[in-house]
């Protein structure tokens, strides 16, 4: 047999919703039931590597997460693979004489290599990242000729979440029309440098595992609460739209105050869930109060707040002063513990910690 193997790496920063996708109307396919809207963090934090390859020598398609053997049979995976392979093309390297048609790809396998360089279990949204490397490093490496935009339609189909993490600085995810899916994509709203003042601070409240995770979670809210078609229908779209304008015109105020509702709107649906779902814990609740006090104390908003599937908190300062005295308060009413981790990431650049 032919002894050759050609490898791709590539690194994906994870996203972060301020407006919420959840709740799907198509779950084989990943379809929403509202746009939603995110940031994407700087690449050096947060993010995932992965090293994909094909060899004649590979018998079948294999992953490794973290280093530990997955299987690859779960439908998400199999249909980013086929969609995909669906759309390689001839690939060629002169310089170690490997040629690869086609529709060879329908025959040869891959392994693939995923790190997180945060902790996977802590529920940071480590499948929006995860699934978006491997979607765009399988894509190079099949020399798959598509735009982001089409890669973040199959990145949609591992997570939906993923679709977002395509691009950096601001993103969309359209939820589309379209019953095969289409035109679910992701969009760019501004680049990273467009809001570089923003710094993004996540306190990890709790690196356990969460109880529920977002497929069930959503499946359930669907199923079960009075309050998420409303929120789907009416609450959102009109938020898509001032989220936009705010983030456009840097207005620190209402995209707090927006990012804010729509995080504390998406653990009320939870809660409207039956049975209730709680995300949430006290060092949450005591989190927001905090934060919410001291917006109101100072008259204008300097830092957002926002929580996903899970405990820990999503810090957004409206500028380096504003991220300085948050983590000298949060340090102050939530000291350090054993299983408590304060770290910071920002968007563009580091916040000088004291
Ligand atoms: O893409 P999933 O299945 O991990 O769901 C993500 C759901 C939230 O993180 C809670 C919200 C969002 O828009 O990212």
């Amino acid at each position: 047999a032919e002894k050759w193997v050609l490898m791709v790496t590539a690194q994906t920063p994870t996203n972060i919703a301020v407006i919420k996708y959840w709740g799907k109307r198509d779950e084989n396919l990943i379809l929403p039931i509202n746009d939603s809207i995110s940031v994407t963090l700087d690449p050096q934090h947060l993010c995932t590597t992965t090293s994909v390859a094909v060899s004649p020598a590979f018998t079948h398609d294999r992953m490794w997460l973290n280093g530990k053997e997955i299987s690859l049979s779960g439908g998400r995976y199999q249909n980013c693979l086929r969609e995909l392979r669906a759309r390689a093309s001839d690939v060629e390297d002169e310089e170690k004489g490997i040629k690869i048609a086609k529709k060879d790809w329908e025959k040869l396998h891959v392994h693939i290599a995923s790190y997180n360089n945060f902790p996977t279990a802590a529920g940071l949204a480590s499948s929006a990242a995860g699934f978006a490397c491997l979607v765009f490093s399988l894509a190079k490496l099949m020399n798959v000729k598509e735009d982001h935009s089409k890669l973040s339609a199959i990145a949609r189909q591992g997570s939906g979440s993923a679709c977002r993490s395509l691009y950096g600085g601001f993103v969309k995810w359209i939820m589309g029309k379209e019953e095969n899916g289409s035109d679910s994509i992701a969009v760019q709203l501004a680049d990273e440098k467009h809001w570089g003042d923003l710094v993004i601070i996540i306190a990890v409240v709790s690196s356990r595992q969460k109880e529920t995770s977002s497929t069930s979670g959503m499946r359930e809210t669907v199923e079960t609460s009075m309050l998420i078609e409303h929120r789907a229908k009416e609450v959102v779209p009109r938020r898509i739209i001032q989220m936009e304008e705010a983030i456009k015109d840097h207005d620190f105020p209402s995209f707090s105050r927006l990012a804010c509702s729509d995080s504390n709107q998406f653990h009320a649906v939870c809660l409207d869930t039956s049975p209730p779902i709680f995300y949430m814990n006290d060092t949450s609740h005591r989190i927001i109060s905090c934060i919410e006090k001291w917006n109101r104390f100072e008259g204008t908003p300097q830092v957002a707040y926002t929580f996903d599937a899970g405990p820990n908190a999503v810090l957004i300062a409206h500028n380096r002063n504003a991220a300085k005295l948050l983590l000298q308060r949060l340090l102050f009413y939530f000291p350090p513990q054993s299983d408590t981790d304060l770290s910071r990431y920002s968007l563009p650049s580091h916040v000088d910690f004291y």
